[in-house]
């Protein structure tokens, strides 16, 4: 059987604040987010669905995510949101519509949906406020995703906000990592045959990195990227562009492709007019791979 492609955009880290002039790091988050929204509804080819691996807003607060809701409501695409260690899964569960999935907790954002026969898994890292900005997987949630991880089961691609394994900078190893990120590795393990990759957020970088033969990429933050060169001890910026990422699913392969985009500024001059980004081929169907049984090469 040939599987058919199934494409996502994967945005993370939009921290977008009570106002739409709110600055986080001197950077204004909510202009690129509406340009990020902007670009994937003028994606020259549709994706089946977006996956914002958390830090939607920088604080918990109605305001924040009620903007948060608006601007997302915009996409003529389902999106899945993952909690940020900034994030509630309480709100994001109150505030933002997702699309079909299957909820595998009460209290943690944790479940499942499948598209063309995929199988996409969205884990809850969110530790207590004590161990943030660490993440943390319960025992509870760990349990679930040991029968989730299964060896046989469909092609399978699992989001989550933290990164499990160091990136050789002092400061983001010692404060960003899963804590029982070995724990939740082996649990990857069971499922490695039929494992795409991991994708997260959190660290603000575009970042791929191989561990036991599996996959685990970030996305850049949609408004700022952190630097974490070797041997720093605080964290910083760079002023390198807002980024997200375009992932092709095609047959045994996971294609992925980073992208930039110039930064947006929020200033009194806004009008409501934006200038949106060219639309090419966009609204065309995806052409979908179905094999023809009279043909038999
Ligand atoms: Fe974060």
């Amino acid at each position: 059987m040939i599987s058919l492609p199934t494409y996502f955009i994967h945005i993370s880290d939009t921290h977008i604040g009570p106002t739409k002039d709110y600055r986080r790091h001197g950077f204004a988050s909510y202009p690129c987010a509406q340009k990020m929204v902007d670009i994937i509804n003028a994606f020259p080819h549709r994706p089946d669905f977006v996956i914002h691996t958390g830090d939607v807003v920088t604080n918990p607060h109605d305001d924040s995510y009620k903007l948060a809701a608006e601007l997302f409501d915009q996409l003529d695409v389902p999106i899945y949101f993952a909690t940020g260690n900034h994030d509630t899964a309480k709100d994001i569960r109150k505030f933002l519509k997702m699309g079909p999935k299957t909820d595998l907790m009460d209290d943690e954002l944790v479940y499942r949906f499948d598209v063309n026969g995929e199988r996409f898994l969205v884990i809850d890292g969110r530790a207590d406020d004590t161990l943030d900005p660490h993440g943390n997987i319960s025992e509870p949630q760990l349990e679930i995703l040991r029968r989730e991880c299964s060896a046989e089961g469909p092609p399978l691609t699992i989001f989550l906000h933290y990164p499990l394994w160091p990136i050789n900078s002092t400061w983001f190893d010692s404060h960003m990592m899963v804590i029982n990120a070995a724990e939740l590795h082996d649990v990857f393990l069971q499922a490695r045959n039929r494992l795409r990759g991991v994708f997260h957020g959190h660290i603000h970088m575009p970042l791929q990195m191989v561990k036991d033969g599996i996959s685990y990429t970030c996305a850049p933050s949609t408004f700022a990227q952190f630097a974490a060169w070797p041997g720093a001890t605080q964290p910083a910026f760079v002023p390198d562009a807002p980024g997200y990422a375009f992932v092709q699913l095609v047959g045994d392969q996971t294609i992925v492709r980073q992208h930039t985009f110039e930064r947006e500024e929020f200033s009194d001059e806004d009008t409501a007019e934006r200038t949106l980004p060219q639309a090419v081929g966009f609204r065309e169907p995806i052409r979908k791979v179905v094999p023809d049984p009279t043909k038999t090469e």
